[in-house]
């Protein structure tokens, strides 16, 4: 990216934050929150737009249920709850990243279309996914072990259940475990950064849908 391009893209982040009166933008490695491990590896947001790019308006109805697992700051909860999605969840580990979200979330609330956000502090590991997710949002949170069980009880919460599942993933590092299930198809990749390469999960963010029948 060309230093002018870098700088553009950092003022429209800046505007937003603004806008929000919001601060989610920062990298921190995960060992800084003393919540550094095998499968973790550091807190970076998404970009905003991310989802605005990758997930139209109209696919959202009010049966719809956002989950954001490893939701940091709350940067994407903060999007999603611009839908007009039932409810917004975010999962996230660490207790000083989870209290940021929580303040970000009390400032907007009121300009936001879902009000029903759930923020909830621990190990996805821990959490029970609720059967009625609809769409699912990972930003690389973790690798290994932990995302494939992660997958493995979406996909088990969708048997309990029968619905469709979206799963927008940013960054997709794991990819081959969502579709080594076999449940899913990829439906969509646009670049989100100019330096996606092809062969490198990095700069890519990609679309998933549970397949028919
Ligand atoms: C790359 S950041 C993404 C933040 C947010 N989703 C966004 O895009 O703005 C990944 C987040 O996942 C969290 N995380 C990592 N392992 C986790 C786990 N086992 N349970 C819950 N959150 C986890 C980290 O603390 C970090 O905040």
């Amino acid at each position: 990216m060309s230093p002018l391009s870098r700088l553009r893209r950092a003022v429209g982040q800046l505007l937003f934050e603004r806008r929000y009166g919001v601060r989610t933008a920062e990298l921190i490695e995960l060992g800084e929150l003393g919540i550094d491990g095998e499968n973790r590896g550091y807190y970076v947001p998404a970009s905003w737009r991310t989802l605005r790019r990758t997930l139209p308006r109209r696919s959202v109805g009010e049966r719809d249920v956002f989950i954001d697992f490893g939701s940091g700051m709350g940067r994407m909860v903060l999007e999603a709850a611009r839908y007009p999605f039932r409810k917004v969840i975010g999962v996230e580990l660490s207790d000083r990243l989870h209290e940021i979200a929580r303040q970000n979330v009390a400032r907007t609330r009121q300009r936001l279309r879902c009000r029903d956000i759930d923020l909830v502090r621990g190990d996805v590991l821990e959490y029970p996914v609720p059967d009625d997710v609809t769409v699912v949002f990972f930003n690389n949170p973790f690798q290994g072990a932990v995302f494939t069980t992660v997958i493995e009880r979406l996909l088990e919460s969708v048997d309990r259940n029968p619905r469709p599942l979206k799963i927008i993933y940013y960054n997709p590092v794991e990819e081959a475990a969502i579709l080594g299930t076999g449940r899913f198809d990829r439906v969509r990749t646009i670049a989100h950064a100019r330096q996606a390469r092809a062969g490198s999960p990095f700069g890519w963010t990609r679309v998933y849908t549970t397949k028919l029948g």
